[in-house]
């Protein structure tokens, strides 16, 4: 669906909500999924738990914590656009989720619809609204004392780079950082999320660095060169790059990928679990 067909209420953001950006959100949560379940462990989501996703995209993360939590559970999704918010309730009702709430919402307008709360899971989120403390003081109001917020977001977006340099992939990362920022997000939001939630009142119980290292052929290599293919055309329908421009740095991507001593860095995330007081 190009932007000129969405829904007269659609509300995109930088990244857009196409179909290739679906299939792209799809990848990227399979890829992560075996850190992210890890993470849910570690935080003590389990089975019977009431738990948010804030921010959930086409609900990937959602539909996996509504299995963790089985149906005694529950899983409350809020979204902001209308046309991930239908791909989610379908997919809900076609799995027939009986336990799983999709709401369209947007995070920094309305008030969450929960409260007590035993979880919230927060991914790629926060880096995209113009108020991350608003968000997370919301997310503490949905929260129970005890209960655990558990948020991946960049910390180090610059650390996206192939090896050896490639100037236009460099460009490209500048480019991506530059559009979030005029689009009111900061990439790199993670350097002041310990100071927020300690500021919203949660006590920080763990952290930790997650990062990639692929090679051309493996099929993580998907995720950092992907997300070039995808938000490529997305810069140019946002007037931001031209054609040349594009075409030089596919022209650099496939030479990198047809290079055996390529390895992909991708950006640099930092994983939080934050406990409410
Ligand atoms: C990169 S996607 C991540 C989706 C999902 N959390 C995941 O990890 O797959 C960012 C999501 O944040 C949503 N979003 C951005 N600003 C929002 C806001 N103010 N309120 C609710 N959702 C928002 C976007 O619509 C998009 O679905």
């Amino acid at each position: 669906m190009t932007r000129m067909q969405q829904p007269a209420e659609e509300r995109d953001y930088v990244l857009g909500t196409h179909d290739a950006e679906v299939e792209r959100l799809a990848f990227q949560h399979d890829l992560w999924r075996p850190r992210v379940r890890e993470a849910w462990l570690a935080a003590g989501i389990g089975p019977g738990q009431r738990v948010l996703d804030a921010g959930a995209g086409p609900g990937f993360a959602t539909l996996d914590l509504a299995e963790l939590v089985g149906p005694l559970g529950q899983v409350v999704a809020l979204e902001r656009s209308r046309r991930y918010v239908n791909l989610l309730q379908g997919e809900v009702a076609r799995r027939g989720l009986h336990h799983v709430h999709v709401r369209e919402s947007d995070l920094m307008l309305d008030a969450i619809p929960a409260t007590g709360l035993d979880a919230a899971w927060c991914r790629w989120v926060a880096c995209f609204v113009n108020d991350p403390a608003l968000l997370v003081r919301r997310v503490h109001g949905a929260l129970r004392p005890g209960g655990v917020l558990v948020m991946h977001e960049y910390v180090d977006y610059g650390t996206y780079r192939c090896l050896p340099g490639r100037p236009m992939i460099d460009a490209f990362v500048q480019e991506v950082m530059r559009s979030w920022r005029q689009d009111g997000g900061e990439p790199d939001i993670a350097r002041g999320l310990p100071t927020l939630l300690h500021g919203a009142g949660f006590r920080l119980v763990s952290s930790r660095p997650l990062g990639l290292a692929v090679r051309p052929g493996e099929p993580a290599w998907n995720w950092p060169a992907g997300f070039i293919r995808t938000f490529t055309p997305r810069l140019l329908e946002l007037g931001r790059i031209d054609a040349a421009w594009a075409d030089r740095l596919l022209l650099e991507l496939a030479q990198a990928e047809a290079d055996p001593a390529a390895v992909f860095m991708t950006p640099l995330v930092l994983e939080l679990v934050a406990e409410r007081l």
